[in-house]
């Protein structure tokens, strides 16, 4: 057994185009278990220590304002391998060629905007995820 514990988040294009319910769809449906949830606003300070790993990157800017542009939901979910198995159901970053049948794949595609906008976020590793739900899910 290697029950873990992992962060996603529904982006504020996914709330924006009512996705919230189908994502969380997914997830049960794959039989994860939901541990906690919330909506909330994030704030530059609050992004600044999520994305740490893209500060000084091009697409470090665009990508806070749009995290910033509109309510997100943060969620913790859990079970055997969920860290990789979520990666899996969420697709790759780029929308176009996430696969169909994954959320990416099906639900998003290229905007034409300055920061790929891609549904969901998914921790990438159980120290990434331990850090991520500190950060949304503090103790
Ligand atoms: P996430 O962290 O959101 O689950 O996505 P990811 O692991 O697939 O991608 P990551 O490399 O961690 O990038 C975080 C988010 O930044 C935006 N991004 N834009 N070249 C680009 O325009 C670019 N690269 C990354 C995406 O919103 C990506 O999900
Ligand atoms: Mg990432």
């Amino acid at each position: 057994m290697n029950i873990e514990k992992t962060l996603i988040l529904v982006k504020p294009d996914g709330v924006r185009r009512g996705l919230v319910g189908e994502v969380i769809s997914r997830v049960e449906t794959k039989g994860y278990a939901i541990e906690a949830l919330r909506l909330l606003n994030a704030d530059r300070g609050l992004l600044e220590k999520h994305y740490a790993e893209h500060i000084g990157k091009p697409f470090y800017e665009p990508l806070v304002e749009f995290m910033m542009s509109g309510p997100i939901v943060a969620i913790v979910a859990s079970g055997n391998r969920v860290i990789e198995g979520f990666r899996s159901l969420a697709g790759v970053t780029d929308p176009t060629l996430a696969a169909p049948g994954t959320i990416r794949g099906d639900l998003a595609r290229d905007q034409g905007t300055k920061v790929v906008q891609n549904i969901v976020h998914g921790s990438d590793s159980p120290e990434s995820a331990a850090r991520e739900i500190e950060i949304f899910f503090p103790k």
